[in-house]
């Protein structure tokens, strides 16, 4: 690969930043000064340095995001706030896109990645990878809605679903709401509203907490995202092999 397409693959700059760089004979390659943005090199084998940075080669970058309300799982839009739009310019790249939509109105755990196979399978309903969700919704539930996720809601429009946990985590009375945790497996649109919808109730709150191994974190606010572990993505890569 020639060093200045690789430079740009690493999203140290654009093209004629680039240029410049090797010009100031800023860059090395296995310790010698690069002249030639032609210079051929093996990524992965040839040790890069800008200046004392050593420029690591990686293909695949993968980021949980704590997505907040009123922005769109897009990679772009014309109009609105994407999840990309979160990212500081040092982290952001082209490639990377949201695994999966959650609604403008759901906040929580978002993939984002530049790898198009394990979002694949990650989205693929072959798969099943569960999902879970915290949700406030209206009204007291009892036993028999646990049930009904149990075997399997039946949506309004005739869809029939997979069986879904649901987990009742408290009673607001006050409010007349309860505190749920529901596991799903499939990802089909606005899903758990509408599953909420045919038990007659309405999902006032709802976030993403999980999705197949991966978690969000408590301490991650809405709006930030982190870099994955390489034990995430081994995790993930394992859960859909
Ligand atoms: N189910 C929904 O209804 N909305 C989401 O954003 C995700 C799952």
């Amino acid at each position: 690969m020639r060093i200045d397409k690789f430079l740009h693959q690493m999203n140290i700059g654009t093209r004629s930043q680039i240029t410049q760089l090797i010009k100031k004979g800023a860059v090395t390659l296995n310790a010698r000064q690069v002249v030639s943005g032609k210079t051929q090199l093996k990524p992965g084998q040839d040790l890069v340095k800008l200046g004392e940075r050593e420029i690591q080669y990686q293909v695949h970058y993968y980021y949980l995001l704590n997505k907040p309300l009123g922005v769109i799982s897009a990679s772009t839009d014309k109009h609105q706030k994407t999840v990309m739009d979160l990212f500081n310019k040092s982290d952001y790249r082209p490639d990377l896109f949201p695994v999966g939509r959650l609604d403008k109105d759901t906040e929580g755990l978002l993939l984002i990645t530049n790898d198009g196979d394990l979002a694949h399978k990650l989205l693929s309903p072959a798969h099943h990878i569960k999902k879970t969700y915290e949700a406030t919704v209206t009204g007291k539930l009892d036993e028999q809605v646990i049930q009904k996720f149990t075997d399997g809601i039946t949506l309004k429009d005739g869809t029939e679903l997979y069986p879904a946990k649901l987990e009742i985590l408290n009673y607001n009375k006050l409010e007349n709401t309860t505190r749920v945790h529901v596991q799903i497996q499939e990802g089909k649109y606005h899903q758990v509203r509408r599953m909420f919808g045919a038990v007659g109730q309405k999902v006032v709150r709802l976030q993403r907490i999980k999705m197949g191994t991966l978690a969000i974190d408590v301490g991650l606010l809405p709006g930030n995202y982190r870099e994955l572990s390489q034990k995430e993505v081994d995790e993930l890569l394992e859960l859909t092999k």
